[in-house]
Formats: C-alpha cells, sequence, structure tokens
C-alpha cells in the first residue's frame, strides 16, 4: 500500500538519544510492518511486575477478583513494546506485542517452519490444550501475513489464569516477522475485528469469567530516553504512572478499534488543525495522520516529506513547541522530545507520519506521554499524563 517506512530501517543506522547515550540500530524491519501493520488493517476495516495501587490483596483467596500486571520492554527506540506472556501446562513462555490496534491473539508454533528464529508453541507439551481447527489468517496489503490454525489452552497474563482461550497457532509467519523480537500479537481491540468471527478476546474472557475486578487495562509505555520500560495493568490501573488526574473521554468501537474524537492539534498554543477521528493504537510506533492533517503539521513544523509515509524535522528539539490535542475539553502533550523520533547528528526523523486513511492512528509517539485507562465495558479511555512526559 500508500504507506511504508522502509526508508528508515535502512538508513538509519546510529541513534543518539542524547548526548551522552548512543544505541546502534539495527536494520530493523519490523519498524514498517508494526506501523503498516495497523494502518493496512484498520485501511481494509474501513473501507511482571505489579506495581498496582489499586491491588486487591484478597485476590489469592476466596475472591477471583484481581489485577495482572505484565511489564513491557521497550524495544530500541521506542519502536515497539512487548511482554511475556505464558501458555499452556506446564507453561511456555512468549514475547508478545500489546496491540491495542488489533484483536487477535496468535503466537508462533512448533506446526512453524518459518517461525525458527522465534519461541514456539507446541501444542502436544501441555496438557491443557486444545484442539479447535479452524483455520485463521491475517493479511497485510504489504504482503506480510501470518496463518495457521485455532487451538485452546490456557494462558497466564501477569498472574491472571485465563482458561481455555482460544488463540492463534502459527504456521506460516511471512519474513518481515522473522526479524521482529515478538514470538506473537496479543489483540487488545474489541472482538468485532477478530478474524475469525465470534473468538472472544483474553479480555473479553478476563471479563465474563470475572477474573479482573473492573473491565479495565492501564498502560504505561516507557520512552527510552527515560529508562523505557512500561506496564500493561490488566483488570486496574496504576497511580504512580501519572501526574495529575484521569480524564474521561467517550470511546467509538463501532469500528472495533478504540475510537476517539480529537477536537483539535495545536503546535504549542496555535492551531494546526480542527476535529477529526483518530484510534488509540499502541501497535503503531508513530503519530499517523491522513495527508490534509499531515501537510498542515508538517508545514507548522518545517518538516520535509520524505515521500514514504515520514517526515524530516529539525533535530533542535528546544525549538520545537509541543504538539497538543484536544479531547473533550482537555488538553494532552505530546512534548518536543517525542517529535524527534528517531535522529543522526544532522538528520531527524519526525513523530509523526501519514497515509491515505481517512482517521488519524494516535500511536505510542502520544501514548508514551500519555497514561492510558482503557474500559472495555462502557466503553471510554481515561487519560493522564504519563510521569515520563
Ligand atoms: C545522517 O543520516 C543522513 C540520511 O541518511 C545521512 O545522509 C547522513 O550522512 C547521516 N549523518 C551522520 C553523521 O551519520
Ligand atoms: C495490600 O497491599 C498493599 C500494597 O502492597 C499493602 O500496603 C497492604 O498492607 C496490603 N493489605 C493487606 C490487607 O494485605
Ligand atoms: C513437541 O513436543 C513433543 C513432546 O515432547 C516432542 O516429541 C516434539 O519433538 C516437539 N516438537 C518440536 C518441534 O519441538
Ligand atoms: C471452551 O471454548 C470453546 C469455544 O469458545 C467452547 O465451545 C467450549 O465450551 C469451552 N469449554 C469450556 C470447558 O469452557
Amino acid at each position: 500500500m500508500k504507506f511504508s517506512l522502509t526508508c528508515i530501517s535502512l538508513f538509519l543506522v546510529s541513534v543518539t538519544a542524547s548526548s551522552d547515550l548512543s544505541f546502534t540500530l539495527e536494520k530493523n524491519s519490523h519498524y514498517k510492518p508494526n506501523a503498516k501493520r495497523a494502518v493496512l488493517r484498520a485501511n481494509a476495516k474501513y473501507s511482571s511486575k505489579p506495581f498496582a495501587t489499586n491491588h486487591d490483596n484478597s485476590s489469592n483467596t476466596m475472591s477471583a477478583l484481581k489485577t495482572g500486571s505484565v511489564s513491557v520492554v521497550d524495544h530500541l527506540y521506542d519502536i515497539e513494546y512487548y511482554g511475556t506472556v505464558k501458555v499452556g501446562n506446564p507453561p511456555q513462555k512468549f514475547k508478545v506485542n500489546f496491540d491495542t490496534g488489533s484483536s487477535d491473539f496468535w503466537i508462533a508454533s512448533t506446526i512453524c517452519s518459518t517461525c525458527k528464529s522465534h519461541t514456539r508453541y507446541n501444542a502436544t507439551e501441555s496438557t491443557t490444550y486444545k484442539k479447535d481447527g479452524r483455520r485463521w489468517e491475517i493479511q497485510y496489503g504489504d504482503g506480510s501475513h501470518a496463518n495457521g490454525i485455532l487451538g485452546r489452552d490456557t494462558i497466564n497474563l501477569g498472574g491472571i489464569m485465563i482458561k481455555n482461550q482460544t488463540f492463534g497457532l502459527a504456521k506460516l509467519q511471512s519474513q518481515s516477522f522473522a526479524a521482529d523480537p515478538v514470538d506473537g500479537l496479543l489483540g487488545l481491540g474489541f472482538n468485532k475485528i477478530t478474524t475469525v468471527k465470534g473468538v472472544q478476546t483474553p479480555m473479553d474472557n478476563m471479563i465474563s469469567k470475572k477474573l479482573i475486578k473492573s473491565p479495565i487495562f492501564g498502560v504505561h509505555l516507557g520512552k527510552a530516553i527515560k529508562n523505557g520500560g512500561g506496564e500493561f495493568l490488566f483488570g486496574g490501573y496504576n497511580k504512580k504512572k501519572f501526574k495529575g488526574s484521569l480524564v474521561t473521554i467517550p470511546v467509538d468501537n463501532s469500528a472495533g478499534f478504540w475510537g476517539v474524537d480529537v477536537d483539535s492539534i495545536k503546535m504549542g498554543t496555535k492551531k494546526v488543525h480542527g476535529s477529526f477521528k483518530g484510534i488509540l493504537d499502541t501497535g503503531t510506533t508513530l503519530l499517523v495522520f491522513p495527508d490534509s492533517i499531515a501537510r498542515k503539521l508538517a508545514k507548522a513544523y518545517k518538516a520535509s516529506d520524505n515521500m514514504d509515509g515520514t517526515f524530516t524535522i529539525s533535530c533542535d528539539a528546544s525549538k520545537l513547541k509541543p504538539l497538543m490535542f484536544s479531547m473533550n475539553g482537555k488538553t494532552f502533550k505530546v512534548p518536543s522530545d517525542s517529535l524527534i523520533f528517531e535522529r543522526n547528528d544532522t538528520y531527524c526523523v519526525a513523530g509523526f507520519g501519514y497515509s491515505h486513511l481517512d482517521f488519524s492512528i494516535i500511536g505510542d509517539t502520544f501514548l508514551k506521554n500519555n497514561y492510558v485507562v482503557y474500559n472495555q465495558k462502557v466503553p471510554n479511555v481515561r487519560i493522564a499524563a504519563s510521569i515520563d512526559q
């Protein structure tokens, strides 16, 4: 399709996070499918460590209602976030990308010959594995894809045991996944967009089986410049990970996503664009706007179009004003440090890009600066400035 970020992975070899920190970026083919994945899927649809301050201590006794925390690794330079999920009995451990922009849960499996660089789930070794046998397939417009069969097993999500969870055992993974550190994806979108109709997501099951005390999950995505990390807290949220109070924003899930209305975006105090629709997507690295909005934003920030969905922006963060999002009468900030996504001494790629979609993808550039509590039941989100902002 249209939204290609291939070039970044080819030329940004050395990344300097701050004057005294230098990372070497491996040729990262994930970056492309990561951003692209959500865009393409979206396009198709439209056209462990608990820090919980609200922990339920009685959780291990009579009450089944509790919270489960999964710490995530901030891969390279805030490119993606992944945490560990255990599947089966005895438990097999997998690295998964927790993705609010999709709804399928799938992992590499031993029936997959193209998944050799990953940990593969071996159904034969799990006493709790149940065969389902239906086929699943995720197809991305850039040619990347994964497919396999569905199965069911117990999954352990931060200590919460979800029995009989349906998931995809990958039988085939296209090459773009091979270089990716994750063994699979765990979708946290709504079940309307599971690729096999009627499959209940892990969140659905945790709610219906009353395994969590609230139908919510709180997400902290760290920033590499602030020691990275992050946390997905299922059933609660972590007050230590945000500043001030949470602001409620209505969610439109009619398309299966965490859809929000943005009233306006501003560069500092200067309005750049009025209202538009966006989806909150932990699985997309950048802010991805429709061309019309992106063009205005690029003009305001004096960023130049790289003709591949990305922009080159000034490397001097002190000259960049923060990008402000107004939602439901409140303002949320993306500070200037996050408007520069990748850099070398002379060349910087912006934290925002564009696609030909008619809605915006509010990805990690925003979400690593703002703590979000996703409530699947209402549905709504509550947002506050992250401690890392
Ligand atoms: C920075 O990246 C640009 C674009 O790839 C390249 O032309 C330039 O030589 C790089 N500069 C340094 C110092 O690595
Ligand atoms: C519950 O957990 C909190 C946080 O770990 C702790 O401070 C508190 O003492 C615990 N309360 C009970 C009743 O165990
Ligand atoms: C899966 O587990 C079974 C039983 O332990 C074993 O015989 C088989 O070799 C394993 N498969 C792979 C591909 O590791
Ligand atoms: C497990 O899930 C399947 C598919 O949703 C369902 O048909 C089956 O009844 C469930 N089994 C148990 C024991 O809950």
